[in-house]
């Protein structure tokens, strides 16, 4: 189930006439505009609905291509590339001086990522062709994730369809690349500030984690700071399904689907990695894999399915307060944000 090369020559034929492409990446599924046309740039904020002050992630062919994005960029940022990309990660660093502050949200960095999808990959390099016969050096992607601001991600081809069935009804090219295999968005490292303050700090874990990274860099690596820039991936409430979330946090999942069925109506779906003992015909258990990757790729198809359930709730077992469950407990916990009070995305 992969786009075939004249769908994806279609596409980046697309791109270059300045229109929106969804793709598969290993993370989720982008949708993409020329990330040098201000005006492509501006169809995704439209289209996502996002603030225009939410920067983008640029997405490349290869490591080399972000001197054309970047300046300044420190050696600590080539050891990564080479240890992680092609893959799931992503560095914020000083934006060049050409580049257009739209696609960074008006701020002086710029996040950039090489995707490893076979799909990504082949649709960056079709597009760095196109963009080099009519004389252009800077050749990116600008992808978010191709959903609506603040709902989940998609992991699917047929997620994006049903998020953009207007856009794809008048024509947006959807790529097909199957499951998306991390199954939540890349980790975000921030190096715009390592010339100066010599730290790197980590904006939204992954399945990279911080200690991989730090193992490569040989230094520690600091969550976010008063100087990191803006992520809206970091605003509290976000990726949040439509049923209401809650992570039952004191380790006695059974008491907590027992007062919720005490205290509301109707039924809720209780997501577990292991089978509960406890059964009642207002549970719908939802068994997940026991390890993080694994977990992290089935998560943002289950939220969706759950959506498609009709249950009243979600409670959602909390998982190991561990380095590599860092991306899961961030994106459950911030599923559940969205549902307390005030804390959703403006
Ligand atoms: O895995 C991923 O990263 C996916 C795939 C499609 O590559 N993309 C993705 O994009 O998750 P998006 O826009 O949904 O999340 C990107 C995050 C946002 O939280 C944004 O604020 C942050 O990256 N970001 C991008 N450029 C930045 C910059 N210059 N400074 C700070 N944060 C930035
Ligand atoms: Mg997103």
């Amino acid at each position: 189930m992969q786009a075939t090369e004249s769908e994806i020559e279609y596409a980046a034929l697309a791109l270059m006439q300045g229109e929106l492409v969804a793709f598969p990446t290993e993370t989720v599924y982008g949708l993409g505009a020329d990330a040098a046309s201000t005006t492509a740039v501006e169809k995704i904020y439209s289209a996502k609905g996002r603030p225009s002050n939410h920067p983008v992630i640029v997405h490349v062919a290869k490591a080399e291509d972000i001197e054309h994005w970047c300046r300044d960029i420190p050696s600590q940022a080539w050891l990564l590339a080479q240890a992680f990309w092609p893959g799931p990660l992503t560095m914020i660093l000083k934006r060049h001086h050409d580049v257009d502050a739209s696609v960074s949200g008006g701020q002086d960095t710029i996040g950039v990522r090489c995707p490893s999808h076979p799909v990504a990959h082949a649709l960056l390099t079709k597009f760095a062709h196109l963009k080099a016969a009519a004389g252009q050096v800077r050749a990116g992607v600008a992808a978010p994730s191709a959903n609506r601001f603040g709902r989940v991600s998609p992991t699917q081809a047929d997620h994006v369809c049903r998020e953009f069935a207007e856009l794809v009804r008048t024509g947006m090219p959807v790529l097909e690349g199957g499951d998306s295999e991390v199954g939540i968005e890349s980790t975000i490292v921030d190096l715009s500030n390592i010339q100066n303050s010599g730290t790197v700090a980590l904006l939204r874990p992954g399945a990279i984690s911080s200690d991989d990274v730090a193992a490569v860099l040989g230094c520690d690596v600091t969550g976010q700071t008063a100087q990191s820039p803006r992520v809206s991936g970091s605003l509290k409430a976000h990726y949040a399904p439509t049923t209401p979330v809650t992570v039952c946090d004191d380790g006695n999942l059974q008491a907590c689907v027992r007062r919720w069925l005490d205290t509301n109506n109707g039924s809720v779906a209780v997501v577990c990695r292991q089978d509960m003992v406890f059964k009642s015909d207002r549970v719908q258990q939802v068994l997940m894999p026991e390890t993080p990757a694994a977990y992290a790729r089935a998560l943002y198809a289950t939220l969706r399915r759950i959506d498609d359930l009709g249950v009243a709730a979600v409670i959602a077992e909390q998982v190991p307060n561990e380095v590599v469950w860092a991306g899961v407990r961030d994106r459950l916990s911030r599923a559940a944000a969205a549902f307390e009070g005030d804390s959703s995305p403006s």
